[in-house]
């Protein structure tokens, strides 16, 4: 697989805290080999919360070049990546964005949205999900949604963290988000400022940063507890 690679370097405007990651792309190919807006905007999120990932679990679901998981690693996190388990080229590029940083604190796992799979079942106990545009293609939406309901039913305190683009109001995810009983709450978008990289793009000011739970609603207390 031919690549070229990107650059980002994330800084702290406050300390000299800095990382550098760089990105291997495939141009022209499938969705899952370069980088999408949304990518950098979840990213520099983390970057901005990197405290909070020392030492824990982190899932990327459908990560393609990986950048938010890959910062997430740098920053003491144990990552597993994910990508579509028949989409070979994009696992294989999650492997190679995971060796190009050095990061040996990642593996990465074929996890297919809306399928129960064994590699799903046997994920270790999650801290954090990134879904760094995920949302993309309606016919999947309901597959997405249905895999974080599973893994938030299995660890209800994994904090949800997904970069959204919505590309027409006719295609939205709100309706289902409520079928499977998740609410998003709206997260203050990052500074970009703070990001120096060699990727070009001008629609992150489009891009929507979302924390994805449980909704477990009064209706839900049975004898004074949440959920069953
Ligand atoms: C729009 S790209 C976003 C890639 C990356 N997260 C980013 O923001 O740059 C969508 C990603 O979802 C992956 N994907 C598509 N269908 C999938 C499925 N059914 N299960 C898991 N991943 C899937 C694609 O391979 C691709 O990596």
């Amino acid at each position: 697989m031919n690549y070229s690679s990107k650059e980002f370097e994330f800084h702290d405007p406050n300390s000299s805290d800095y990382i550098k990651v760089v990105i291997p792309e495939v141009a022209n190919a499938a969705f899952g080999l370069y980088v999408w807006p949304c990518a950098p905007v979840l990213a520099q999120h983390v970057w901005e919360h990197r405290k909070q990932m020392e030492g824990k679990t982190v899932l990327e679901i459908g990560a393609g070049t990986a950048l938010p998981g890959i910062v997430a690693a740098k920053c003491g996190a144990n990552v597993i990546l994910s990508d579509n388990s028949s989409f070979e080229d994009c696992l294989r590029l999650c492997r190679k964005s995971a060796d190009l940083n050095h990061v040996t604190n990642v593996t990465v796992e074929g996890i297919s949205w809306g399928i129960v799979s064994p590699t799903l079942t046997a994920l270790p106990k999650l801290d954090f999900i990134l879904t760094s545009d995920c949302f993309y293609d309606t016919k999947d939406f309901e597959d997405v949604i249905m895999t974080l309901s599973f893994l938030l039913q299995r660890d209800p305190e994994a904090q949800v963290w997904c970069s959204y683009q919505e590309r027409s109001s006719d295609r939205s995810i709100w309706p289902l988000l409520n079928k499977w009983r998740l609410k998003a709450d709206e997260i203050s978008t990052p500074n970009m400022d703070c990001m120096r990289t060699t990727h070009t793009v001008h629609t992150t000011h489009i891009i929507q940063l979302f924390r994805l739970q449980l909704d477990v609603s009064d209706e839900d207390l049975i004898d004074g507890k949440k959920g069953s």
